[in-house]
């Protein structure tokens, strides 16, 4: 890509939004062709771009979760906390209950609805009393659900990501998840797969949770749903989740959902994703060498290298080398991203556009930036050891044990 400044860098950052890189053509020239057409729509009828784009992202999930239960419905939000907000209100309206369970190290937006589900107190500050009908459980603790059922009031989902992004890309136990699904369904409530991050082939597969077997009643979607050229996010899920707003579609709206310059973005967007399905393996399987390497190299520097497909993390043993790592990647040209929730980690999200070559081309940058910042005395000789790091994929390892920071629950 290249800057303001007239600078080119490598982006393997933009918080996952720039799967497609920047400007993909087919992706513009969609959303060019819907300027001309139709910018923007009534909403006094029905906008065809979002029924296409409704029905087309139905189809891409499969229309159906492993169990049988089928996923048909699609909301269209702009932002990723759209879709958090719309999912949840329909599980507490759907099932007349209140209570929510989110998972220890989670982020799910800062709009104030999702903001309860969001964990770290980092963005919770000053707003506490936000968050009485969420609890957040932890990432190993199996029998959360069922505990939390049994202990009243009624509990209308459990949300979580596969693969908690801000949290150092923390991979979670599927077994859990699969446990935690089967109990949220023998209670009557949903369980639903934030896959914002972590979904649309950005870990490999269409969605995470549905290609593990797990039985969701949603899936969320968001960042690069509009190619990375437009806001675009949806709820897709099941009729008995989307009820309430069948039955009433002003429950929710916003003015700018479905918009139409969005919903064109969708198609080109996805049908670019799965022609480049098959390099992301191919880059994933590049960028595990290049980090394992990298690991090698850096012993007292580098932690752990976290993650699966191109959302990776490399954990350092303090917060300041991961810092100072990410001002130096961004002087010398990789554009990289922070995790908020877990400050030791620094976040690659490489494009399925990109190159072997400039995945090497990384990861001489970051080789680079790792040696300057430990030259610089940003890694001090007695460095506290970071907390444990986030499972990596296959990994005989014990569970991330969560950091809680500021835990409400
Ligand atoms: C898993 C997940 N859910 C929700 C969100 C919120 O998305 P947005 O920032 O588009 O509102 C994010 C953003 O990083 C995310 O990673």
């Amino acid at each position: 890509m290249r800057l303001s400044d007239g600078r080119s860098a490598l982006d393997f950052g933009s918080y996952a939004v720039t799967l497609l890189g920047h400007r993909h053509p087919a992706v513009v020239a969609a959303v060019r062709a819907q300027l001309d057409t139709m910018p923007t729509s009534t909403r006094s009828l029905a906008n065809p771009v979002a029924a296409r784009a409704a029905a087309r992202l139905a189809a891409y999930f499969g229309g159906r979760a492993p169990g049988g239960r089928l996923l048909p419905k699609v909301y269209f939000g702009l932002n990723g906390a759209d879709a958090v907000e719309v999912a949840v209100k329909l599980a507490r309206l759907a099932t007349g209950r209140g209570r929510v369970l989110a998972v220890r190290g989670g982020f799910h937006g800062k709009s104030l609805g999702a903001l309860g589900l969001t964990h770290s107190a980092l963005f919770r500050t000053g707003l506490l009393g936000t968050r009485t009908d969420v609890v957040h459980v932890a990432a190993d603790d199996a029998g959360a659900v069922r505990r939390e059922a049994a202990r009243g009031p009624g509990v209308a989902a459990v949300v979580f990501e596969p693969v908690q992004g801000e949290n150092g890309a923390a991979v979670l136990p599927v077994e859990v998840l699969r446990r935690w699904c089967a109990d949220a369904h023998a209670h009557g409530a949903f369980a639903i797969a934030d896959e914002i991050q972590c979904g649309l082939r950005r870990c490999g597969e269409p969605s995470v949770a549905l290609a593990a077997g797990l039985p969701v009643d949603a899936v969320l979607v968001g960042k690069p749903l509009g190619g990375g050229v437009v806001p675009l996010s949806a709820v897709v899920c099941s009729e008995e989740m989307y009820a309430p707003l069948a039955a009433d579609p002003f429950l929710h709206s916003a003015t700018f959902g479905g918009h139409p310059l969005s919903c064109a973005a969708l198609d080109p967007a996805l049908t670019a994703i799965e022609e480049l399905a098959g390099r992301g393996g191919v880059l994933a399987d590049a960028l595990d060498g290049a980090l394992a390497a990298l690991a090698a190299a850096h012993p007292g520097v580098v932690g752990a290298v976290t993650g699966a497909g191109l959302l990776r993390g490399i954990d350092f043993t303090s917060a300041r080398a991961a810092g100072a790592v990410v001002v130096e990647l961004a002087g010398a040209g990789l554009l990289v991203s922070p995790c908020l929730g877990r400050p030791t980690t620094v976040r690659l999200l490489p494009p399925l556009v990109c190159s072997e070559r400039e995945i090497a081309e990384a990861a001489e940058i970051l080789d680079a930036a790792v040696t300057v910042a430990s030259r610089s005395g940003a890694v001090p000789a007695a460095a506290a050891p970071a907390p444990p790091p986030p499972r990596a994929p296959g990994s005989a390892s014990a569970p991330h044990p969560h950091r809680t920071l500021g835990d409400d629950t």
